[in-house]
């Protein structure tokens, strides 16, 4: 199936006027929209970020869809289907963002399907019990709202307006993952609170590394900064997040797995130990417990869809073509 692939951005040739009125207009808070001119740099650093959002919500919908067929009732299932469904539509919404750069969506999903494009890591980690899903929904959506949050305010309009309502979906994430936190964890059997204190053991490190590098081993932020694709710095953003989380993981009596984690009274930050960034690049570069499994259940969904994208070009051309004889 084709699909249309939007104009690109103005192509007129970079020069230092060009690029200083870019930033003026990004400096004056201005949105940068489709059809502005922008800098080449600004267009991949964006396809490069949108896309790799995109396959994360895409490939994120895998670790948790593992629970859909065994989640304990009917309304666990049903939240859980509803969860898993959003994610689609998430990843949908910021490929059509991308698109909007001027690139086409199968290309960026080819690169995921080879193995050439990245994904958020946290996704190759495995949901070995049914609190893995209560956990996912607290820490992981917890940590993609604090990310995306501030990506609602980003300098490019169509991600921009992605996040506010991508954001909106996130939060009910949160909100049924902490419920069920809160549910084993203070009412549940003695099984079921180490159950749930297990996943928080399992979940707490990968989920802190999903803000990515320290901000001096982050060779992109600079350039994303200025632009206002970020507005904040990987480190800002983890501790943001840190310091939401402690609070919540105490009031469910619920522990972090890092001896070393000190509320700093002078800066009003909880201070975490050191994280295993060995740990992070083996994950990032192929070698995470699940990434083979993740990118063989992306290609057996993308082979057993092939019909559903052969109807549907089917039917676009006979409505083309009935248009076409009806004009005539
Ligand atoms: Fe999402
Ligand atoms: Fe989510």
């Amino acid at each position: 199936m084709t699909s249309p692939v939007s104009r690109p951005p103005a192509t007129e040739p970079e020069s230092a006027d060009r690029i200083a009125a870019f930033e003026a207009r990004i400096a004056n808070g201005e949105s940068i929209e489709p059809k502005d001119w922008m800098p080449e740099k600004y267009r991949q650093q964006l396809v490069r970020m949108m896309s790799q959002h995109a396959h994360s919500e895409v490939v994120g919908m895998l670790p948790e869809g593992n629970w859909i067929t065994r989640a304990p009732s009917l309304r666990r299932k049903m939240i859980l289907l509803s969860k898993v469904q959003d994610e689609a539509g998430h990843g949908l919404y910021i490929y059509c963002g991308t698109e909007t750069l001027g690139v086409d969506r199968h290309e960026l999903v080819e690169q995921l399907l080879s193995g050439k494009a990245k994904y958020s890591s946290i996704f190759n980690y495995p949901t070995i019990t049914y609190a893995d899903v209560g956990v996912i929904g607290w820490l992981v959506d917890g940590a993609a709202i604090v990310n995306q949050t501030v990506l609602a305010k980003a300098s490019y309009g169509p991600y921009a307006r992605a996040m506010i309502r991508i954001c909106k979906e996130e939060n009910f994430h949160k909100r049924q993952g902490f419920e069920l936190v809160a549910h084993l964890s203070q009412d549940g059997t003695p099984e079921q609170k180490a159950m749930v204190q297990d996943a928080v053991d399992r979940w707490w490190w990968p989920s802190l590394m999903m803000f990515g590098p320290h901000d001096k081993d982050s060779p992109n932020s600079d350039s994303l900064l200025r632009w206002r694709v970020k507005r904040f710095t990987n480190d800002e953003l983890r501790q943001r997040f840190i310091n939401l989380t402690i609070p919540q993981a105490r009031a469910v009596g619920l522990t972090v797995p890092d001896p070393d984690l000190v509320f700093n009274e002078e800066t009003k930050n909880w201070e975490t130990g050191p994280i295993d960034w060995d740990e992070f690049w083996r994950v990032v570069k192929g070698e995470g417990p699940c990434n083979r499994e993740r990118l063989a259940a992306r290609n057996k969904a993308h082979d057993e869809g092939a019909w559903v994208r052969a109807a549907a070009t089917a039917y676009a051309e006979k409505h083309a073509h009935r248009k076409q004889t009806e004009a005539a």
